[in-house]
């Protein structure tokens, strides 16, 4: 190769690299959200409208899932069950005698590898089986609630190493309180199972830990451009813990709520979009990626998310940094992919960052497949006003406040899910 070609290709690969970090200004303000058009949700790849559930079951709803999972989060590889359940804990009088409280590690094997996920569950006393909600944490098992009992990873405390005692005493037991309302979910007849989203997959961008290991071929040290990111693993887990949920007896598994928080949130909405035991879903402030319409790039748009978080989605998503309008997909399809099961999407007011009017958009552009099959779908015309909630089988409400998860969102969605499971 001569010098100058050399040299040429050296600053095409270094213009082409400088272009793809450079991002538009973050869009704060209605009047900059460009004009945009949806793709058509019931029309076929081929142009065949679809007018039925059962056209949308067999022809639009296998195109749109493919595509979300080829194109945005990544296929998962291979299937994987659980090798063994080890119980570390069964009390029948926990929270004040109110709960029974379970701890469990499912442990996955492949190879010489394994992944250890340990779950925490609540459950009301005095019922034969209960309906559950089914989400991750953030920080640990030992955050959701200051009960002293609760393992640090299926570990004492005495058993932690000086890496895990230093998080733990920074994350506090009892540290997240604030997020989980589980006095009012046993309460209401509610259990809760949850488990750190890290012991799916730790959460940065680093492929050679987690349970992305177990699914390499030999010689893959990193997903392909089409498989999954972390949104697609820490999915896989839920599913996962679904199949668990299945063998307790004491657990109603046709009633499990899977709710999410933020990236959670876009967790929930894209494990109930592949896994149609879940029975509710609920995506609380899950913005970009999650509820939120991508074409209008208000707040975190995709430059900023794949730039910011570029382990989440597939790397074929990358590709529509800056260049939305070529997706064939927006997010309004993803949460009519619940469908004809009861979905839930909530915002918040001073929520910039994920759009609360994009997410409230894309829910009211799902709605012609709720309608398809008879339900009741999201009915206001206008953004609504803050803390007036609208509960169909489509849920919507716009919290006063920052992102976060407060009481005020559980009191929604225990009533929502009382509504729909036929409980008061
Ligand atoms: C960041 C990220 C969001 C995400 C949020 C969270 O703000 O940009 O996409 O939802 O973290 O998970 O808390």
């Amino acid at each position: 190769m001569s010098q100058k070609l050399l040299f040429s290709l050296i600053a095409l690969t270094f213009i082409y690299q400088l272009s793809a970090q450079i991002t538009t200004p973050t869009i704060k303000e209605e009047a900059d959200v460009p004009s945009y058009q949806l793709p058509q949700l019931l029309i076929s790849e081929r142009g065949k409208e679809v007018d039925s559930p059962a056209k949308w079951e067999r022809l639009r709803r296998p195109e749109i899932l493919s595509y979300f999972a080829n194109q945005v989060y990544g296929v998962v590889p291979d299937q994987l069950d659980f090798h063994e359940v080890e119980v570390l804990d069964d009390e029948p009088a926990a929270l004040g005698g109110k709960a029974i409280r379970k701890q469990v590690n499912l442990i996955f094997k492949k190879e010489k590898k394994s992944i250890k996920m340990s779950l925490l569950i609540y459950l009301p006393k005095g019922k034969t089986k209960s309906p559950v909600f089914l989400a991750y944490n953030f920080k640990g098992n030992y955050t959701v609630n200051a009960d002293p009992d609760i393992l640090i990873n299926g570990k004492k405390e005495s058993e932690l190493s000086e890496e895990e005692l230093k998080k733990f005493n920074k994350n506090k037991r009892g540290g997240r309180t604030s997020r989980w309302a589980i006095d009012k979910m046993i309460e209401a007849g509610y259990g809760l199972v949850t488990i750190d989203y890290n012991n799916v997959d730790p959460d940065k961008n680093d492929f050679s830990d987690g349970i992305h290991t177990l699914f390499y071929q030999p010689g893959q040290t990193t997903p392909a451009k089409n498989e999954w990111g972390s949104l697609s693993a820490w999915a896989w887990g839920m599913s996962r813990i679904m199949d668990f949920m299945e063998t307790e007896a004491l657990i109603d598994h046709k009633k499990v709520i899977l709710m999410g928080h933020s990236r959670l949130g876009k967790t929930a909405l894209w494990t109930g979009a592949n896994d149609q035991r879940f029975g509710i879903v609920i995506s609380n402030n899950s913005g970009c990626g999650g509820a939120a319409l991508s074409r209008r790039r208000f707040g975190e748009k995709l430059s900023d998310i794949n730039t910011n978080y570029p382990h989440w989605f597939a790397k074929y998503f990358h590709y529509f940094n800056e260049n939305e309008s070529t997706l064939k997909v927006d997010q309004h399809m993803l949460i009519a992919l619940m469908a004809p099961r009861p979905v839930y999407v909530a915002s918040a007011s001073k929520d910039a960052w994920a759009d609360p009017r994009g997410e409230f958009l894309a829910t009211k552009a799902a709605s012609p497949i709720y309608r398809l099959y008879g339900k009741k779908a999201i009915e206001m015309e206008q953004f609504p006003p803050v803390n007036t909630p609208f509960h169909g089988t489509m849920g919507y409400h716009l919290r006063d406040g920052k992102h976060d998860v407060t009481d005020y969102d559980w009191e929604q969605y225990i009533k929502f899910a009382n509504q729909h499971f036929g409980l008061n």
